[in-house]
């Protein structure tokens, strides 16, 4: 019976510090501070990003999104083309027709394909990579992020943004923003987000799905193991 006790001991640990790291995760570093109008400084909380990788309907959309919007100036150098169609279920021809924008070939990684020496001169910094974006900053941090942005007239490109202050990046997004609902806009922010999310890991729901199956097989194992275990030491005794 101990040895049971310790099993399951053992097991509660991993589920608990499991559900540490991420409560941790999330609760890392804010989203950046502003001057509220008298004055003083208030620290900006982020939003909560709709991430859901189960839904492959918002990641789509996300992709669709990212493509139009994001990918002419950042790149996502460990994402393929072929990737995109075989786990999102988007049929090929349709990635080849609408999504490639940057290259022919399916094998292809996203790539901006501009000379980043020639974008640090256009922008004042480099459109970073996006691929792991959103394990280096935090899904809650880019959906901020992106929904920050607001005009200001003294920065080169008329925008400026909340949680990057200064920021060189223009608000690519602004005549979206112009032309859709609030609920919409978010909508669509979500689902880009969403979409960068899968491609910063790929595997991360089928992860769970398997590591769900895999416990429920040690439980069920734990069984006949024992009972086993009682049978051997049973005239030991
Ligand atoms: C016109 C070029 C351009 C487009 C289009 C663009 N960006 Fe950017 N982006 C930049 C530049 C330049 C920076 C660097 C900003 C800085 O360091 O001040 C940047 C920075 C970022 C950052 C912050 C990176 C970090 O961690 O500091 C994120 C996130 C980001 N972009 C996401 C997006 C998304 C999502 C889209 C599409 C909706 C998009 N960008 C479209 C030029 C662009």
């Amino acid at each position: 019976m101990k040895a049971v006790k310790k099993l399951v001991a053992g097991l509660g640990l991993t589920v608990a510090l499991g559900l540490g790291a991420t409560a941790a995760q999330a609760s890392e570093g804010g989203c950046g501070t502003y001057k509220t109008v008298d004055g003083k400084e208030a620290h900006l909380a982020c939003e909560t990003a709709p991430v859901d990788l189960t839904n492959k309907a918002s990641i789509q959309r996300g992709a669709s999104l990212f493509m139009s919007y994001c990918a002419g100036c950042h790149s996502a150098q460990y994402v393929r083309y072929s990737k995109m169609y075989k786990d999102l279920d988007i049929p090929k021809e349709l990635v080849e027709k609408y999504l490639m924008l940057t290259t022919d070939q399916v094998g292809d990684h996203i790539n901006a394909g501009v000379d980043p020496e020639l974008q640090k001169a256009w922008f004042g910094a480099q459109p970073p990579d996006l691929s792991l974006e959103t394990r280096l900053r935090g899904n809650d941090w880019v959906y901020t992020y992106l929904l920050a942005f607001y005009e200001d007239p003294s920065r080169p490109w008329g925008a400026n943004n909340i949680v990057l202050p200064n920021v060189a990046m223009p608000f690519v997004l602004h005549d979206m923003q112009m032309n859709t609902s609030k609920e919409e806009y978010r909508r669509n922010i979500g689902d880009i987000v969403n979409f960068m999310a899968w491609m910063a890991e790929p595997q991360a729901h089928q992860r769970k799905v398997y590591g769900f199956w895999v416990i429920l097989f040690l439980l069920a194992l734990l069984i006949p193991v024992y009972l086993l275990n009682k049978e051997f030491w049973k005239d030991v005794k």
